[in-house]
């Protein structure tokens, strides 16, 4: 597995994984999710991670979010050893889970409550954080009344309240269609352009990962590996016009040449 091509050199690391592995007990044995997990996410780098269902991407993601633990190997964050959950790295999942009783400006506002942190205090952050979304005009109406992308949005808004560092995203947009889908992934390049945040994306999509990354990780299937780190060297920033530029089209069938030829997703 060590070709060049799987050694990762970046720079100054927000993030080290070193020969991390993922078993966890069954009633019938052990399910390895993942191992033999190297790579380096340098400080304000774009990774996404992409792989078949099942090859424990997800885990992966709990880890480093310190909310599970490896079996084998060691993971750090701004060069400490991760021991749990950290302040400085937001999560964005699938699903926002907003609560339907809070607003839409108190549901981004939920870390700051739940941390006894003071409204008050973090009132402005929040709503410069609607705004970036484009969520203002409905700070204060509740999540029932927005469509499934603004949805997200509030969840990715709430995520960056306590104004992490890192940002982890674990298929944040794959229950949208494709054009809102689109939008967002824009409005994420732009968000990640300015606040310059270290983000590590999940996706099934090779396109979406391809149009967001710096670099790609391709996963085997179970137990998930590296199989190759795809550098991806498209100007930025990106928009509509990059998907349909021969260099895009190359890196996407580049990647999908280890899916079985997959249209573009992994399922
Ligand atoms: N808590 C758990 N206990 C046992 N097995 C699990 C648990 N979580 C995930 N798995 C198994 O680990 C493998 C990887 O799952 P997951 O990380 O969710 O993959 P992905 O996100 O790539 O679809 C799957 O086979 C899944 O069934
Ligand atoms: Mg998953």
């Amino acid at each position: 597995m060590n070709t060049a091509q799987t050694i990762d050199t970046a720079a100054s690391p927000a993030l080290e994984l070193r020969g991390a592995a993922k078993t966890y007990g069954t009633p019938t044995g052990g399910i390895t999710a993942f191992s033999d997990f190297d790579l380096n996410v340098g400080e304000g780098e774009f990774v996404a991670l992409v792989g078949p269902s099942g090859c424990g991407k997800s885990s992966l993601l709990k880890v480093i979010a310190g909310l599970s633990k490896l079996t084998a190997g060691q993971c750090s964050v701004a060069g400490e050893s991760l021991k749990g959950p950290r302040r400085d790295i937001g999560i964005v999942f699938q699903s926002p889970l907003l609560f339907p009783w809070r607003t839409v400006l108190e549901n981004v506002l939920l870390p700051v409550d739940v941390q006894r942190l003071g409204r008050n205090s973090q009132m402005s952050v929040a709503r410069e954080l609607l705004d970036l979304v484009d969520l203002t005009e409905f700070a204060d109406r509740y999540p029932k009344e927005l469509s499934g992308g603004m949805q997200q949005r509030v969840g990715i808004a709430r995520a960056l309240v306590n104004t992490p560092t890192i940002l982890l995203m674990d298929e944040p947009f794959g229950a949208l269609d494709a054009m809102t889908r689109e939008h967002l992934n824009l409005q994420l390049q732009r968000l990640w352009m300015e606040r310059k945040k270290t983000i590590f994306f999940i996706t099934h999509s090779i396109a979406e990962a391809v149009f967001l990354a710096d670099r790609v990780v391709v996963m085997t299937s179970r137990p998930g590996r590296i199989a190759e780190i795809c550098p991806i060297d498209l100007p930025r920033p990106r928009d509509l016009d990059t998907m349909v530029t021969p260099e895009f089209g190359e890196h996407v069938r580049h990647i999908r040449q280890y899916f079985g030829g997959a249209e573009g997703g992994l399922d």
